[in-house]
């Protein structure tokens, strides 16, 4: 049996974790595993090559992805899904790993019922915005990475006497900057998912300042709807405190997966070569509690995310 498998969208750290996983889960199970470069666009060109045991050698600790990545726009028309379904047919490539998030696993519900080819979804993404499962691939690196930013900025800010408005990644979802947040001892949280109130902000920042507080840090998601500066430029003109901004961009998706990530991509892809193995129908895997979870992609895709609002509240008790 013929299997392939490509990562999709944003990178995250862990994917190449996922990606050896997959092929010497394969391998051990005599199927035959191709890598296609660059995603959906290097399947639409037909970037495929065979992978062995070497191909996945020395990258469980490497961030990015081997495979690399990109977001195809070709690729979800009817004519670029038929084109994709003719280079598998042409491969005689039977199941499909795709690792990415919501649109790399639309995409790959899509595909799978043009082609009839078995594609299996796996959550990479350091939004951790996919509904189905509780975790996905690179969400645990991203939160560590910021955790840690948010510790250098609050010397620097307390040396200072400043407040810092510090944007996080996620998209629509504000699952970073909550877990971010509470871990790293963020006085504020603003996420997409609930309202917030710009005069109690300013309010909790005065009533710092007045109990000998040094620093006020504000974690904002990048999914609010107001720009960092001109949130900054508000909270500075009302409360009077120098007010600073950090947008930690791009750091957030690159560096050494954590243990958590690791651990997760290498169950997930596991996973998936025994499905493949199995003759299993193709859908998204996830994980929810400790257990690795199966869900159809139309069910998994319609899920709506829910994130831990009741952590605003821990964080702001806590400030
Ligand atoms: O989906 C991952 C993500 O890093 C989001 O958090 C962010 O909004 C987006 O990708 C950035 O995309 P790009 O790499 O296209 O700039």
């Amino acid at each position: 049996m013929r299997a392939a498998i490509l990562t999709s969208g944003g990178d995250a750290p862990g994917m190449n974790a996922c990606i050896r996983a997959v092929v010497r889960g394969c391998l051990a199970k005599d199927i035959d595993i191709f890598g296609v470069r660059q995603g959906y666009e290097g399947l639409l060109e037909g970037d495929i090559f065979r992978m062995d045991v070497s191909s996945v050698a020395d990258i469980i600790h490497r961030g990015g992805t081997i495979l690399r990545t990109a977001r195809s726009e070709r690729f979800m028309t009817n004519e670029g899904l038929r084109e994709a379904s003719a280079v598998l047919e042409k491969f005689g490539i039977e199941a499909l790993v795709v690792i990415g998030g919501n649109g790399s696993l639309t995409g790959a519900m899509e595909l799978s019922e043009v082609s009839g080819v078995r594609v299996f979804g796996l959550p990479g993404t350091i939004d951790n915005d996919l509904a189905y499962t509780e975790y996905s691939i690179g969400f645990d690196t991203a939160v560590n990475t910021v955790v840690n930013a948010i510790g250098n900025i609050r010397d620097t800010s307390s040396s200072l006497g400043r407040t810092t408005v510090i944007e996080v990644m996620g998209r629509n979802c504000g699952d970073i900057a909550l877990y971010a947040g509470l871990a790293g001892g963020a006085e504020t949280v603003i996420v997409p998912e609930a309202p917030y109130d710009i005069d109690e902000i300013c309010r909790n920042i005065i009533a710092g300042v007045n109990r000998g507080k040094l620093h006020s840090i504000i974690l904002k998601a990048e999914g609010i709807g107001l720009s960092t500066q001109a949130l900054a430029e508000i909270l500075q003109l009302k409360t009077g405190c120098e007010t600073k901004t950090v947008i930690l961009g791009y750091i957030q998706r690159g560096g050494s997966p954590t243990a958590r990530d690791r651990v997760l991509a290498s169950r997930l892809g596991f996973r998936a070569a025994e499905l493949i193995e199995q003759g299993a129908e193709g859908c998204a895997v996830g994980i929810r509690g400790e257990k690795i979870i199966e869900v159809p992609f139309e069910e998994a895709l319609a899920m709506k995310k829910e994130v831990p609002l009741r952590f605003l509240e821990i964080c702001r008790t806590l400030l």
